[in-house]
């Protein structure tokens, strides 16, 4: 276990909005299915996604995948800031494993910040640590003042272990976070967990960046993912329920893209040049 990178894949599947629509469970689960076959080794969903069935799905997807390669994937799931006490925590994700038919998560993150403790948080991720449940915990929607009190939490409480990674949104329209929140999470190598890399699907139709794509042979949603990853820490989950793009998506992480590109791009969507409020969905 120890050996084990952070993620193992560099593209990971979202799974949001899935599962709230049973006639569109089938597609779903062959989406998640097909994501592993094609390459992906991260997938990312939460007990919040449609109250869990979301859940369901990607257990479902990794026991038809194969059940003995479990470890070949990183699972990610989170827990509802009101559910985030100790004990809550712990039942959360308990609930969250039955549900994946797994033994363990290898990143479970705070959704967001609630109104219970960070303490009380961090003691009942370090409770599903000893138990083997979870490998690594972390948070979302972090910004780097939350983050400043995570770690004192972590202080407070004497963990052993710290927050390993912060999902939050950032996509070529949404570029806030490399103002101060990116650098402050290098420093202190919290990982990033880029969630709407597509803007949500926008950046997959945004005609300039359709443009630059077909210039290159790729599409809009390459472009727009490969660009996340020149992050060398940087991991994106893109959400598809269609077999197509679920490979197109995939391929974003073969990608290297020049400097020319990489300017082109500062000039469609430019950098952030002052500090602002962290976008959130
Ligand atoms: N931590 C948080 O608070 C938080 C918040 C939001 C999201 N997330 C996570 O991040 C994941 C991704 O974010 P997201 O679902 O909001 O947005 P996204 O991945 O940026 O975009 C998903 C949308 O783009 C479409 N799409 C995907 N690939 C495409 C392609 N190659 N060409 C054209 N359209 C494409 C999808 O439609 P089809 O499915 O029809 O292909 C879907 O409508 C979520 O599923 C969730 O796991 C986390």
């Amino acid at each position: 276990m120890q050996s084990t990178p952070l993620f193992q894949s560099r593209i990971g599947l979202g799974t949001w909005q899935m599962g709230e629509d049973p006639s569109q469970a089938k597609a779903e689960c062959a989406a998640i299915v097909h994501a592993l076959e094609v390459g992906y080794r991260l997938i990312d969903t939460a007990e919040m996604y449609a109250d869990g069935v979301a859940e369901s799905l990607v257990g479902k997807a990794l026991g038809s995948f194969a059940s003995n390669r479990r470890e070949e994937v990183t699972l990610v799931s989170k827990v509802l800031p009101h559910h985030a006490n100790k004990v809550g925590t712990i039942k959360a994700c308990e609930a969250s494993l039955r549900r994946m038919q797994c033994d363990y998560l290898d990143h479970y993150l705070l959704h967001w910040q609630g109104s219970h403790s960070f303490e009380s948080t961090i003691e009942g991720f370090l409770t599903l640590q000893e138990r083997g449940l979870i490998r690594h915990f972390g948070v979302s929607n972090f910004n780097q003042g939350a983050l400043q009190s995570w770690r004192k939490a972590e202080a407070n409480v004497g963990s052993p272990s710290r927050c390993q990674s912060n999902q939050v949104y950032y996509a070529l329209n949404e570029r806030g976070i490399e103002f101060d929140l990116l650098p402050a999470m290098e420093k202190q190598a919290i990982a990033l967990m880029a969630y709407s890399p597509l803007g949500t699907g926008n950046l997959a139709r945004h005609p300039g960046l359709s443009l630059l794509a077909a210039e290159q042979g790729l599409t809009a949603a390459q472009l727009a993912l490969a660009w996340i990853l020149r992050h060398p820490h940087a991991v994106a989950i893109p959400k598809s329920t269609h077999l197509d793009r679920v490979e197109e998506n995939w391929q974003a992480s073969q990608i290297q893209l020049s400097a020319a590109t990489l300017s082109q791009l500062d000039a469609l969507f430019p950098a952030p040049t002052r500090t602002s409020r962290l976008a959130i969905i």
